[in-house]
């Protein structure tokens, strides 16, 4: 008798537990291009497999997704002053940069790939500013009353729009040159005497000189990544102090 009071307390907890995982929540995906959405593709099928309601984030000028097409979730467009061939041509663009390797000298490649980053940058803000300074887009993805922010932290200022709109946040990351985001963000352990970083294509087992390139990688790149955040360290000050006082 005891034994089936036992067994009856563990099937009520077995459908309470049940119950608490079907029910299912509503997440907020904000996708990044080309092949990091095809990652996050998978991760959005998934959760509307397992019953979760999914809206999509996009900008007016994605080259990678079709917003117009019929989909299981739902798309929300945001306007931005540019074109899906514009934000295109700047792919195009480092690829130019990257076949040209190596013709012209390494001085001039990092001075290419400055300008364009500085052009990349630019494009992003303006994404930026039509995402989180329109009042009612913001109004209407408060009131959708999300669960969790899905992003590619490729896209700059997805985390701005979590603290606005007061989100828990899941990331999906292909890869970072130099490993940087997942070391300086995500505090990724990573010794350079074992784990090389993209994009120098070598494998766990390192020989003295392969080690020692694989530090002035590290180097470069947490150098490199430091500085692009410092850039961005006042636009996020200026958009947090303005949400402030922003309504709840
Ligand atoms: C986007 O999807 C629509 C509707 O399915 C289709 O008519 C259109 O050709 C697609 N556009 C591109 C560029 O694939
Ligand atoms: C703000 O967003 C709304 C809804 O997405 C849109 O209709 C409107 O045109 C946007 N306003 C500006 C100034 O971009």
């Amino acid at each position: 008798m005891q034994c089936l009071g036992k067994s009856f307390t563990l099937f009520v907890i077995f459908l309470l537990g049940d119950l608490s995982f079907t029910h299912g929540g509503h997440v907020l995906v904000l996708p990044g291009e080309y092949s990091h959405w095809s990652n996050m593709r998978n991760i959005v099928d998934e959760l509307l497999n397992r019953n979760h309601r999914v809206t999509v984030l996009v900008n007016s000028a994605s080259p990678t997704i079709n917003f117009t097409q019929q989909e299981r979730f739902q798309y929300l467009v945001f306007d931005v002053p540019l074109k899906a061939h514009e934000v295109h041509g700047l792919s195009e663009q480092l690829l130019d940069i990257w076949l040209q390797y190596p013709a012209p000298s390494k001085v001039q490649i990092g001075l290419q790939i400055i300008d364009l980053l500085g052009k990349v940058r630019e494009m992003h803000r303006t994404m930026c500013d039509c995402m989180l300074r329109n009042e009612t887009l913001i109004s209407r993805l408060t009131a959708l009353k999300f669960d969790v922010l899905l992003y590619d932290p490729m896209n700059m200022c997805s985390d701005l729009l979590a603290e606005i709109l007061d989100l828990p946040v899941v990331l999906s990351l292909r890869i970072s040159l130099g490993f940087s985001m997942e070391r300086m963000c995500g505090q990724m352990p990573s010794p350079p005497s074992y784990v090389p970083v993209p994009p120098t294509e070598m494998t766990d087992h390192m020989s003295f000189m392969e080690r020692v390139k694989n530090m002035i990688v590290y180097v470069v790149y947490s150098f490199a990544f430091r500085m692009a955040s410092m850039t961005l360290d006042n636009y996020y000050s200026e958009v947090l102090d303005i949400t402030i006082f922003m309504p709840a």
